[in-house]
């Protein structure tokens, strides 16, 4: 696979734990141009760190529950790349208490926030990066779990958020592939990072996943990077709206 001559944004680095941050060194490493956004001041050191050896082209604040700082961010993102080829969207958060107790204990407001920045984002996103998208077309991708589908105790309004952010992957796979860019998610098991952090039972969630798939052990990060590599470079120009499990097969499992 390459990347050379391949401009992107990547959304989510917050550490080197990050998922985005291990997609963004494997497509740097592939040669591929890329900008970064970064939620707040409060993770800028930690972005910078991180991103520091991987030649960045630009590092912008964006918080994307917000219309002007997106706007500002795709603006930015013109001036220094010019157009895109892909994007990845690998953000989502919620209140700690909605990631744990009774589901139905969320609020109205802690629903709107854990859907708004976990799901919603990524319409304004796509929409936005369709206007700068290489007019030959384009790959998108976002970051999933299975809670989507399946009851996962703890993981609570985000397993709703993530049912939405899987149905928004399909719509805008429809809306936009006539333009031929491509909306994906790659459905990752269990990973350490600051976001698992605030999930009551994460742990155990890991001792399951790693006793119970076929593959008998918990997923890399790199292995999450290699799954979507191939989802936004040309060797997966035929999918697209595609849930793709990175999960060691746990995802098939009935018992
Ligand atoms: N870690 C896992 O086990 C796992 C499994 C499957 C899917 N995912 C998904 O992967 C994605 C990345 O999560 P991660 O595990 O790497 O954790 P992370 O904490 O490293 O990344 C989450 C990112 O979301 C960003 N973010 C939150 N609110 C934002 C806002 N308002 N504006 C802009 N950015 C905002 C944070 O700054 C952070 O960079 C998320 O969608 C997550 O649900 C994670």
């Amino acid at each position: 696979m390459e990347f050379k001559g391949k401009k992107g944004l990547i959304f989510g680095v917050a550490n080197h734990r990050s998922i985005a941050y291990y997609i963004a060194k494997e497509l740097s490493n592939l040669g591929a141009e890329i900008g970064y956004s970064y939620q707040n001041e409060r993770v800028l050191g930690s972005v910078e760190k991180s991103l520091k050896d991987l030649s960045p082209a630009f590092i912008e604040e964006c918080d994307v529950l917000n219309q002007k700082s997106l706007n500002n961010f795709f603006k930015i993102s013109k001036e220094k790349l010019n157009q895109i080829d892909f994007i990845v969207h690998s953000i989502a958060f919620a209140e700690r208490e909605d990631l744990g107790g009774n589901f139905s204990d969320v609020t109205k407001s802690g629903f709107s926030t854990a859907l708004e920045t976990s799901s919603y984002s990524l319409i304004p996103i796509t929409n936005l990066g369709a206007k700068i998208m290489n007019p030959e077309g384009g790959s998108i991708i976002a970051m999933s779990f299975e809670a989507s589908q399946k009851v996962y105790p703890g993981y609570n309004v985000m397993g709703t958020a993530k049912a939405a952010l899987e149905n928004c992957v399909k719509q805008l796979a429809y809306e936009y592939g006539e333009n031929n860019i491509r909306v994906n998610a790659v459905s990752a098991g269990p990973l350490p990072t600051l976001s698992a952090r605030s999930i009551d039972g994460f742990n155990h969630m890991r001792k399951t996943h790693a006793d119970r798939s076929p593959l008998k052990r918990n997923i890399t990060h790199e292995e999450v990077a290699h799954a979507s590599s191939f989802l936004l470079s040309d060797l997966s120009s035929g999918i697209t709206g595609a849930i793709i499990p990175v999960d060691s097969g746990y995802g098939i499992m009935g018992l």
